[in-house]
């Protein structure tokens, strides 16, 4: 969260035009299959749930601008998780009696009260839908609390109700926010993360009824703390290959160990249902091997998990906003801002430095290729290959790289001329560098190379990458490293070269995939 953001907006968009450039028209680089609302901004994934066949997706959305503000929460329901049906808006911003006072629904979960235990919902409910969400009052520009609320649904999120004792859990604090609830079924009850965001805190918290919350515990000031703690994500996550075992992992959104912006770290460990206790063995952000990370990109934020899967349907499923607070508002999009990650399928790994986080796409995601094109393998010598011409920016792209004796290898993306996407693999490390991907020129702070350390895995990299319009997030390795970036192309459709340095390279199991547009228009 941060505020004052129109100025900044009106600078930016100052500076928009004095560098000359022609503004693009509506939709330009509206991602055609992750969701984005169709008009306005929108922040964080809130209350993901399935239910009765519907998955739901909230969001932070404003429903008056393109900027920040208004926080209330934006609905949208799939079936398959990748074709979005858009519902108005679940639960606004409020006036007090007082006719002063406003709450904005900061972000926070959903869950079913099967039986209405709570009696949130009328007598007789039985799928009883409880948002938990923050209630961040102001008035005018005074900040005066965050607790936190809840709002009930007996019609499937269609409409909902604030509860008239709100609220359930207040610490007096202004930066008290985000609760994450789920059911802890050993103890039979529910379980809230939340964070005391300027300590780095997290603070966990039991209930049997949704309105009552008992603190159990606290976990946090370790990890990076450089900046505020947001949107705790607490779960058991699978480990690969051992079939029935998890271990916990607790997710948190907030300031990149090394540079100046936000991200997210996660923390693994063991939940008795009262504490979430470190467990040392495991990736941890103890310099210099910083290994924590969730997605080594700039723009990838505020991920939460869904409640609830079907039976059959394997988790946890997280997705989050692809954005950055560092520039948010300032992003070249109209008449949207904001965009949410393809859901992603997380899993853990065992490796030599402990379980390590695995993210991939989910599988149904593979549905909406229209043609796969695969391409022979082949050798590139100190030079680059152009693999497509002029194909859309909707696309996946997979590709096996042996570096070889190359020094610098890589794939372009979205290339014109001079203006292009780079992702290289150099001296250990893959790169995403974003500084000549088109419109760079809102921020000052958008140009930038990311990169992640990344072991070859015999002698090779395997890549996957989705490309789409502004959005793209590239999975290496099976999705042991994630890097999510946004980039404006000032074309619809580039060129991907493939290229290495110093040496030779080689390119195998090359598919090219245009994948189709599911946005509602
Ligand atoms: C995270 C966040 C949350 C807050 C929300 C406000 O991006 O700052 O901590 O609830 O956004 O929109």
């Amino acid at each position: 969260m941060r505020q004052s953001f129109l100025p900044i907006t009106l600078l930016a968009l100052m500076s928009h035009f004095a560098n000359g450039q022609a503004a693009q028209k509506p939709d330009f680089y509206r991602p055609q299959y992750h969701f984005s609302p169709a008009k306005n901004w929108t922040n964080d994934p809130n209350g993901l749930l399935y239910h009765n066949g519907e998955y739901h997706i909230f969001y932070q959305y404003n429903p008056f601008a393109n900027v920040w503000g208004h926080m209330s929460w934006g609905h949208a329901v799939s079936k398959d998780l990748l074709r979005w049906e858009h519902l108005p808006v679940a639960i606004p911003e409020f006036t007090h009696p007082d006719g002063k006072t406003m709450t904005s629904i900061f972000s926070g979960s959903a869950v079913i009260d099967k039986d209405n235990t709570s009696g949130l919902c009328p007598a007789g409910t039985k799928d009883c839908m409880v948002a938990i969400y923050t209630g961040n009052v102001t008035q005018g520009d005074k900040q005066l609390a965050q607790y936190q609320n809840v709002a009930s649904s007996s019609d499937n999120g269609r409409t909902w109700k604030q509860y008239d004792k709100n609220p359930v859990l207040d610490l007096n604090s202004k930066e008290f926010r985000d609760p994450n609830v789920f059911w802890y079924a050993p103890q039979k009850k529910w379980v809230m993360s939340a964070v005391k965001a300027t300590e780095h805190r997290v603070a966990f918290f039991e209930s049997k009824d949704l309105k009552n919350w008992t603190l159990l515990s606290h976990f946090g000031q370790q990890g990076d703390t450089t900046k505020v703690w947001e949107c705790p994500a607490l779960m058991p996550v699978p480990i690969q290959n051992e079939p029935g075992k998890t271990k916990w992992v607790l997710f948190i959104s907030a300031g990149h160990p090394q540079k100046d912006y936000v991200g997210m770290q996660y923390f693994v460990g063991d939940f008795d249902g009262k504490n979430f206790k470190l467990d040392p063995a495991n990736p941890r952000p103890i310099a210099p091997a910083v290994s924590n990370v969730v997605d080594w990109g700039k723009d990838y934020y505020a991920a939460i998990q869904f409640n609830d899967l079907p039976a059959g349907q394997t988790g946890p499923l997280m997705v989050g906003w692809l954005n950055n607070w560092a520039y948010g508002n300032e992003l070249p999009t109209t008449p949207f801002k904001g965009a949410m990650s393809l859901p992603r399928q997380i899993s853990l790994k065992r490796t030599a430095a402990g379980l390590q986080l695995m993210q991939q796409p989910i599988a149904t995601v593979a549905g909406l290729r229209t043609v796969n094109t695969t391409k022979p393998s082949m050798k590139v010598s100190s030079n680059s290959i152009v693999v497509e011409k002029a194909i859309d920016n909707t696309y996946e792209l997979t590709v096996d790289i042996k570096p070889g004796t190359a020094k610098t290898v890589g794939v372009k993306l979205a290339k014109n001329g001079d203006e292009e996407t780079v992702i290289q693999y150099v001296n250990g490390k893959l790169q995403f560098d974003r500084r000549k991907s088109g419109d760079t020129s809102f921020s000052k702070k958008f140009a930038s190379v990311e990169e992640t350390p990344l072991a070859l895995q015999n002698g090779v990299i395997k890549l996957r990458i989705f490309v789409d319009k502004s959005v793209v997030e590239v999975f290496a390795n099976e999705g042991e490293r994630v890097i999510t970036d946004l980039i404006f192309p000032t074309q619809p459709a580039g060129s991907i070269e493939f290229f290495a340095e110093g040496g030779s390279a080689e390119f195998s199991n090359v598919r090219v995939s245009p994948i189709k547009a599911v946005v509602p228009q």
